[in-house]
Parts: C-alpha cells; structure tokens; sequence
C-alpha cells in the first residue's frame, strides 16, 4: 500500500484531483468509482475547478457509485445521486447517462444488484475506486462482518455509522437503516483504488486499516490484499500510525522515481 501523509485536508482534495484528473487526461473514457461524505467533497470541488479552468473533460468518462440509501427516491435531497449530482456531477460536462449510482428505491434489490454488477463489467471494469472510511472502518457500506468476498448487495446500517450520518438528516430517526452497497470483492477488482481520511475521528480506522489484521471488522482492511492501494491522509487521520515517519520517508525517497 502507499501512504501519503499531507498536512491538512484542503491538500488531501487537491492531490486526490491532480492524481484523478491526471487519468481522465491519459484516458478520456476512464470508468471511475466515486464515493460519497463529507471526505470526497474538496476533491470534488478541485476537479470542477479543473473542469472550468483549465478544460477537464468528462464528456466520455463513466462513473458508478459506491452506494444509495434505501427508501430514498433518486431527487430527495439526501440520496447518494443527489449528493453527487449537486457536489460534481451538475457541475461538470458528464452525460448524465455515463454515471451509475445504485436505485434506493429498486423493487427486485437482488436483480438490481446483479445488474449494477453487470453495468461494470460491460465497461470492463472500475479503472479507479475512489474511497472514504468510516469511523468503523468501513468502505462504502461494508459494516463489520462483511464477507471480504462480498459483491453488491443489500446491507444493513450499524450504529455508529447510523450516528455518524445523522448530521446529514437532521435527526437519528431520519437516517435510512438500509444501504445497496458495492461489496469488498467488487471494489478490490478495481484496477486501483484511492482512499482519503481526514481529521482525527479517522485515526483508529485508519490505524486497523493500513497496520491492523486483514480481518472482516475492519473492511477496509481489505486494501491490504489489493496490489495497487494508494492512502491519502491529513496529519490528524494519520497520528495513529506507527509506521509514519516510514511512510513519509518512502514517498520522499520514490519521489520522481
Ligand atoms: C458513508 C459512506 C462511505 C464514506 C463514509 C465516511 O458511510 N457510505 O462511502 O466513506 O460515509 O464519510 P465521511 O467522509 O463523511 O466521513
């Protein structure tokens, strides 16, 4: 795995954009993973700028989405597609058709599943999965206890993960219990996969994740099994972390290699 420690968040978005946008540039009909939270939101942001200033286009590339709330109608204001459409998508010249976010309200979960599955492996596969982490150290809605084999699928929210949400429904009670989720075995098969961490409440996840057991209660532990995983994290994100002075000293010294 590759680590790189950045000062603050504001650095993270932007190195995550550069690195991003510098595929898009290399192939313009790159299929890219997104996520979604607060963590992607300055990256986010960079890559508009990007789009507006200096002529990104997205014109060919395809996106799919980690996940969607289940129960939540692609327009209400706190679905996943929602998020997307008003931190990126609105704002840069992707066709609408290109992105793919999972439906919160399908009515057969399993075939719709199967056909998110499908939809990806027609485009030959994710070329870049970006990622978040949660609290618990879930990718995309992987609670603890997800198989690392899993593909998309229905999953149900776990407490702190529930609490960590709340903010963005005003209330506990508001958030949906269930998720449609991209499994840990479909995000692994992405060619490559950039996960961001910001801020102190992420230093314990991130801590498991890169230097803890590879082990189902902590997904994004998975990344470990995955041969090209790149970590970004703001100093807060990574205090935990024995190894970082390693870290630090292996990017200088790769640098430009
Ligand atoms: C949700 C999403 C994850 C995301 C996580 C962290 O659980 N399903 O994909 O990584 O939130 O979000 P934040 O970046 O807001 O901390």
């Amino acid at each position: 795995m590759r680590v790189v420690i950045l000062e603050n968040a504001q650095r993270v978005g932007r190195w995550a954009a550069e690195y991003i946008g510098q595929l898009v540039r290399q192939k313009p009909t790159v299929v890219l993973g997104l996520a979604t939270g607060g963590t992607p939101v300055l990256c986010y942001q960079r890559l508009i700028a990007m789009h507006r200033e200096e002529g990104l286009s997205f014109r060919r590339v395809r996106t799919f989405n980690l996940d969607e709330y289940v129960g939540l109608p692609a327009d209400d204001s706190n679905s996943y597609r929602s998020f997307m459409r008003q931190q990126l998508f609105d704002h840069i010249d992707i066709p609408a058709s290109s992105t793919h976010v999972p439906d919160g309200l399908a009515t057969d979960v399993t075939e719709h599943c199967r056909h998110y599955e499908q939809q990806i492996q027609d485009v030959g596969g994710i070329d870049l999965q970006l990622l978040g982490i949660g609290s618990d150290g879930h990718i995309a809605f992987n609670e603890p206890g997800s198989s690392l084999a899993s593909r998309t699928r229905l999953k149900a929210l776990a407490a702190r993960t529930l609490q960590d949400n709340a903010r963005f429904f005003g209330s506990l009670d508001r958030v949906p219990r269930l998720a449609i989720t991209m499994g840990v075995g479909t995000i692994l098969e992405a060619r490559q996969c950039l996960l961001l961490a910001t801020g102190e409440n992420k230093a314990s996840a991130v801590r498991d994740a890169i230097e803890g057991p590879l082990t189902s209660q902590i997904t994004a532990s998975a990344l470990q099994l995955h041969p090209q995983a790149t970590l970004v994290l703001d100093e807060a994100a990574a205090a935990r972390l024995e190894q970082a002075d390693y870290y630090r000293e292996a990017e200088a010294l790769q640098a430009g290699c």
